[in-house]
Formats: C-alpha cells, structure tokens, sequence
C-alpha cells in the first residue's frame, strides 16, 4: 500500500503520523532540526526558507505548546501565519471541514498544521488535497483524537537522543494512560523505528490498550518494575476528557499507584531523564518534586519542539 505521507520519490508531503515513517526521513528531520535549534538564539530569529508561504493553523482542540511552537516556528522560517479562530469561524455555522478547506485553499493556503477531536482528520484533509489535485498543499497532523501526535513524537525522540545519544541501548518507560494517548502511539512507532532497545508500556490494565502487546512493547501494571533500570522516563497525562466510564477509582488513587514521585523514580538509572508532553497534572501523575526536579528535560521538550516543527515545516516545503 503507498503511504500517503511520501510522494513518489519517498520524499515527505505530509506529515500524518509516525507510523510507517521511514527511518531515514525521521532521522533527516532530526538531523535538520539539530541545524535550526541556533536560530532561535540569534538576535534576528528569522530564516527565510517558507518567504511568501501561507501557513493556516486550524486548531478544532484546545493547545499551548503545540499550537503556540508551531506559529512561533512558521514565523521563523518567514512564513505568513494565519490562526484560524474556530470558534468564530463558519465551522460554528455548521460548515463542513472540507468546505472549510477549500475556502482556505482558494486563499492560497500552502499548508494546514491541524489539530482535531476526531481520529483521521488531518488524514481526510490529506486524501482532499489528492482528491482536488492540489498536491502542492501540504497537511502536518497536529494532534487528532486518541490516534496520533507526531511531531509530539518527533520532538521526544530528538530530546532522547539530545540527552542519551544512542537509542539501540535505551530502555524507554511510558507510563500511564497510553489508552487515550495519541503521544504514546507516536513515541511506541517512532521508538521502534529508531531502533530503541527496550519499550515499556506501564499502566493499569484500564488504561492500556488490549493489543498494546503487538506493538512491540513489553507491558507492566506495576510502576516499580516497570520503571526498574530506565533510562528514560515518559509520564502521561492523565486524559479524563477522554475517558468513558470509570476507568479508576479516583485521581488520589491513581497517584498512589502511578504517580512518578521521587521515591518511584529512584529506582531508574541514576541519570534517567523524566519526559511529560504537557500539560501535567501535579499531583496525579507526576509529583512536584520531579516534574521541577534535575531529572526532568519536560521545557526542553517545549523549545526543541520549535526546532523540530521548524524542520518538518521546512523539508515539506521542499527545502
Ligand atoms: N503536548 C501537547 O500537545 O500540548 P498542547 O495540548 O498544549 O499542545
């Protein structure tokens, strides 16, 4: 089957997803991000790669980090941003998605960064842009449903190999409510990509998916022996916006079982570093102590994420 985030040539046109991504582009990506990580250290914090590109961000779901480093990342690359503001837009009046587009592509949209409730939006938005022969428009996923989150996906895996280097000798634990976590989708596929030596799954069974198994992971219910030895740490937010039903007897519980406190992380490697995508729950998923502690590499997730956006946004744009 073709995947329909490579053109004929294996070069990137969209990015939808981690899954079935080449190892070679997820490696080219991080090697051009480690390239525009200076830029954002200069006086003028501009390169003019996307000069006269319109980038839409179309944001249907609530975002800070992501939504924020990918406006601040097109405005480095030169690109002219234009937030849509859902709410006030014509989606409120019951127009469709696709309308939706096709209004902002008779604009002159060169690319739509999306973020949606609904699993496989950005991939429709994708399959449009074939349908109406307007390959030259490109679609970044920025976060659709319980399914994928892939530059989330991508600025982890740069953040891993910025502090630990060789992934082949890593033991990763993900840890917490991987059943409603599209970053736990991308971090798995990517992991395994990249050739990551051991990927840990550590949840209650609620809260893991029933094939979790046939991802490639080795699962564990209890936090200790899940976390024994890590070399990196990545905590979950805790979803209930996305939950249906009673999944866990209640927040403190969870925190009691799952909760990354100091006493829990000691048993990782000494150097381990501790991952959260954002936004955190203090107190339910992550203590204080760590979440602000030495271990944790949580903000430099944030500005590598402006690099990494800076490239996927640069090499779609055919630079
Ligand atoms: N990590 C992440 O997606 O955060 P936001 O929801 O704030 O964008």
């Amino acid at each position: 089957m073709l995947n329909p985030q490579l053109d004929a040539n294996g070069e990137l046109k969209h990015l939808l997803s981690t899954e079935g991504l080449p190892r070679e582009v997820m490696t080219h990506i991080l090697d051009t991000a480690s390239s525009f990580l200076e830029v954002s250290d200069r006086d003028v914090k501009k390169v003019p790669l996307l000069r006269g590109k319109s980038v839409f961000n179309l944001f249907f779901e609530n975002s800070t980090r992501t939504r924020t480093t990918f406006e601040i990342a097109a405005k480095r690359l030169s690109a002219d941003v234009i937030n849509l503001d859902v709410g006030r837009s014509s989606t409120a009046k019951g127009e469709t998605l696709l309308d939706t587009i096709d209004n902002l592509v008779a604009m002159h949209a060169d690319m739509f960064v999306v973020r949606h409730a609904s699993s496989g939006a950005p991939h429709l938005i994708a399959e449009h842009m074939q349908r109406i022969g307007r390959e030259d428009v490109h679609v970044v996923n920025a976060g659709d449903g319980r399914h994928a989150h892939p530059t989330q996906g991508l600025l982890d895996m740069y953040t891993i190999r910025h502090f630990k280097r060789d992934f082949s000798k890593l033991t990763v634990a993900i840890v917490g409510d991987i059943l409603h976590s599209r970053v736990a989708r991308s971090d798995i596929f990517a992991l395994a990509a990249l050739g990551a030596g051991e990927v840990r799954a550590v949840g209650p069974q609620t809260l893991l998916p029933s094939a979790i198994g046939r991802m490639g992971v080795r699962v564990f219910n209890d936090l200790a022996e899940g976390l024994r030895d890590c070399d990196v740490v990545i905590m979950l937010r805790l979803q209930n916006e996305r939950m249906n039903g009673a999944l866990l007897p209640s927040a403190s519980e969870y925190f009691n079982c799952y909760g990354l406190t100091p006493e829990k992380l000691a048993l990782a490697k000494p150097d381990a570093i501790v991952m959260h995508p954002g936004p955190m729950n203090r107190g339910v998923e992550i203590d204080s102590l760590v979440a602000d502690g030495r271990q944790a590499v949580i903000l430099s997730q944030v500005t590598f994420g402006i690099a990494v956006r800076m490239a996927v946004m640069s090499i779609l744009a055919g630079n």
